[in-house]
């Protein structure tokens, strides 16, 4: 099945220079041909340039008229937490009349709160209010989605949100990758017994992860008041022997230890570090770890943000994720996330776009597959309503832009087909 996408505005994000990500100054240049073309063969990016090189094609190839619009390989959101039950609003208004996300989970609200809830719903309808969450995140533009387990805690419950991260896998037109997070917080009833917890996670959840091959990646909070460099450094080992390379969640609230700890286990991302400095930064520096930044959590959360432009200056890599919980960020839209790149941490539009594209790519182990227009990878894109330029996107912050998203060379959503309604179109 072929199909050529023509009438584009522009191809945003075309390479064919092999690069696996972009760092320091490379990241302002990203590279587009205006008013291309695109030809996929079964779901694969089979060629595209400028208009005037469009080949002739049979009737045997489907024609898709962009209308002038913008076409972009789809987003890369390498770090959420999107499976979860119910929702925290309650404690958004506890933390708007004052109390820090650090008090509120000292009370028993936060990841524990969501893991009550979590054990008290059944797989189906935990699958059920997942899937909602990720239609939502097609019709955002997203192709490729990390999710982390972690609201379950106990070995039951890590399991049942696993496998419904792999039902995902199996059900959407998604790539998926997962990741294991018994590590995210203490439960209470270990809370005089944090080794307790540690070899629980160590000699029981990780073999029966792995057994059941049910995660790609594993991540610890390593921060104040959650895991600790030296507990943090415990179940990395264990991780890396049963086969899951880590990806984990550091300095969001101090200087941790966290970013040396990944990079000392050859973490493929760290995430979050707003809390970044001198010694963090060379440790970063040539280590093949991507620094992943999540500005929807700091701006949710009204807390510090992270030195993305010293980082950017220093040569290093950035990518970025929505990190869509329901505690700190509860959205998956990452086109906003490419704003909040661009208002908060003062990333250039070209530095955010390639920081969730072709960086993000790599941050979930898909830099071979995703991220770019490039000949030979997955026809995952999206196309833009007109717009005057690319800088347009993160511009317009609160305008949804994305009119259809094509995944697997099909298009799965648009807001233009029957009858002028959004409708999704892949089941
Ligand atoms: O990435 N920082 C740790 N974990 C999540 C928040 C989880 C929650 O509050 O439910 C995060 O921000
Ligand atoms: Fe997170």
């Amino acid at each position: 099945m072929s199909l050529i996408i023509h009438n584009t505005g522009m191809l945003v994000q075309t390479r064919e220079d092999g690069a696996l990500f972009t760092a320091g100054k490379e990241m302002a240049v990203l590279p587009v041909i205006e008013n291309g073309w695109l030809l996929i063969e079964d779901g694969i990016i089979a060629g595209y340039g400028p208009a005037e090189t469009m080949p002739g094609f049979s009737s045997a190839v489907a024609k898709l008229d962009a209308g002038g619009g913008y076409l972009f390989p789809a987003f890369c959101d390498p770090h959420t937490h999107l499976v979860y039950a119910g929702s925290r609003e309650k404690e958004y208004t506890d933390k708007i009349r004052g109390l820090s996300y650090e008090e509120i989970a000292k009370r028993g609200g936060g990841i524990l709160n969501s893991a009550k809830l979590l054990h008290e719903t059944s797989e189906d309808e935990l699958f059920r209010q997942s899937m909602e969450r990720v239609n939502e995140i097609i019709s955002f533009g997203t192709g490729a989605v990390e999710i982390k387990s972690g609201y379950g805690l106990t070995t039951e419950d890590e399991l049942k949100m696993l496998r419904v991260i792999r039902r995902i896998k199996e059900s959407s037109p998604l790539t998926v990758r997962s990741t294991f997070l018994g590590a995210h917080a203490v439960p209470a009833e270990y809370r005089h017994d944090r080794n307790g917890y540690v070899d629980l996670i160590v000699n029981e959840m990780i073999p029966a992860v792995a057994a059941e091959r049910l995660a790609d990646y594993i991540d610890v909070f390593c921060d104040r008041g959650f895991f600790t460099v030296e507990e943090t450094a415990r179940i990395l080992e264990a991780g890396v022997r049963h086969g899951m390379r880590p990806k984990i969640h550091a300095n969001e609230l101090d200087y941790s230890g966290g970013i040396q700890t990944g990079v000392r286990y050859g973490a493929l991302s760290v995430d979050h570090l707003e809390f970044t400095g001198d010694d963090e930064i060379a440790a970063l520096l040539g280590s093949g770890t991507m620094p992943t930044l999540l500005p929807g959590a700091a701006f949710f959360l009204g807390m510090t943000d992270p030195p993305a432009r010293k980082m950017i200056n220093a040569g290093l890599p950035l990518a970025m994720a929505s990190d869509y919980n329901p505690g700190s960020s509860p959205s998956g839209n990452m086109k906003l996330v490419v704003s909040l790149g661009c208002i908060r941490l003062r990333l250039l539009p070209e530095e955010a776009i390639n920081a969730v594209t072709i960086n993000a790519a790599y941050a979930m182990g898909l830099a071979e597959t995703h991220g770019s227009i490039t000949v030979g990878k997955k026809a995952n894109l999206f196309i833009t309503n007109k717009m005057p330029s690319y800088e347009f996107l993160p511009y317009a912050y609160g305008s949804n832009l994305v009119d259809t998203v094509l995944l697997n060379g099909e298009v799965v959503f648009s807001r233009q087909s029957a009858g002028g309604g959004p409708q999704q179109c892949w089941q």
